[in-house]
């Protein structure tokens, strides 16, 4: 029987696992409405319908929100690989991490990492700021459009003819709203919208980069980098850069 000299590193934790394919989900399902959202006047969907759209893609954005913040935590708790120190490209170790990476370029030698390499570093925070602008952004739209969390009420009582009309304020009805308060609320909420459309395309942009990395990386080392987002382990024949 043939030996094999390949050996299994833990590397990604059960909250990272977690934290990854809940967003894949999400986002997917974000992607979808927010894209059937995008055309709807072509697809001639009628205000009820628009509204029960985007109060789903409003549900999934705060399973979307709440998991990236969960996440944010668990980058103070997690495993080493877990933490900010070993995803942001920032401190003493990237710094290391990086020069190794370099002079493994100039000799023609692959250095292996467990966990991100430097420039899987800045994809993640990349990917990581994007999705901080679009959840922010979305909580916004969420408030001005619908009036739902996490400022729907106050905005609501921003575009009310006055206290009293507060609970006749409806999406898409014009009872009890003030219109030049109306108008405001929608000026305000318009750069919102911009960057929300914006962040969309960005961050399909770097979805598309992270998958190509992820494809090219996997045929090139044969390590198990998809799987590892399974298994939470990653295989090699000789010791990691950052293994203990
Ligand atoms: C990865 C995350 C997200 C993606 C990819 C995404 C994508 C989109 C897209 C493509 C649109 C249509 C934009 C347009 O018509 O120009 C949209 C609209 C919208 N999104 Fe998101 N979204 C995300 C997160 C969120 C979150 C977290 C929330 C709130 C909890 C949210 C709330 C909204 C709302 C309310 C609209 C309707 C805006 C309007 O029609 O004026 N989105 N989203």
């Amino acid at each position: 029987m043939a030996q094999s000299n390949l050996k299994a590193y833990p590397v990604w934790d059960g909250g990272v696992r977690l934290f990854h394919w809940v967003n894949v989900l999400t986002i997917i399902g974000l992607l979808a409405i927010g894209l059937v959202l995008m055309f709807s006047k072509d697809l001639g969907i009628t205000d009820e319908g628009k509204i029960l759209l985007k109060a789903a893609h409003i549900w999934v954005g705060y399973v979307f929100v709440v998991n990236l913040l969960a996440r944010f935590v668990w980058a103070f708790l997690g495993n080493r690989f877990a933490r900010w120190k070993a995803i942001l490209p920032f401190g003493k170790v990237y710094k290391a991490q990086f020069q190794a990476y370099l002079q493994g370029r100039k000799i023609g030698r692959d250095v292996h990492f467990l966990g991100h390499n430097p420039l899987g570093r800045w994809s993640v925070l990349l990917m990581f700021l994007l999705m901080i602008g679009q959840g922010i952004t979305g909580l916004v739209l969420a408030s001005t459009d619908l009036y739902m969390a996490p400022f729907g009420s106050q905005m609501k009582a921003w575009v009310a003819e006055d206290e009293a009309a507060i609970a006749m304020v409806q999406p898409y009805q014009k009872q009890g709203v003030d219109p030049i308060a109306y108008q405001e609320m929608r000026d305000f909420r318009k750069p919102f919208r911009t960057l929300h459309t914006y962040f969309f395309y960005l961050l399909m942009f770097s979805i598309v980069l992270h998958i190509s990395a992820v494809i090219v990386e996997e045929k090139r080392r044969r390590n198990g980098l998809t799987s590892a987002m399974i298994t939470g382990e990653k295989v090699f024949k000789e010791k990691p850069f950052d293994a203990d």
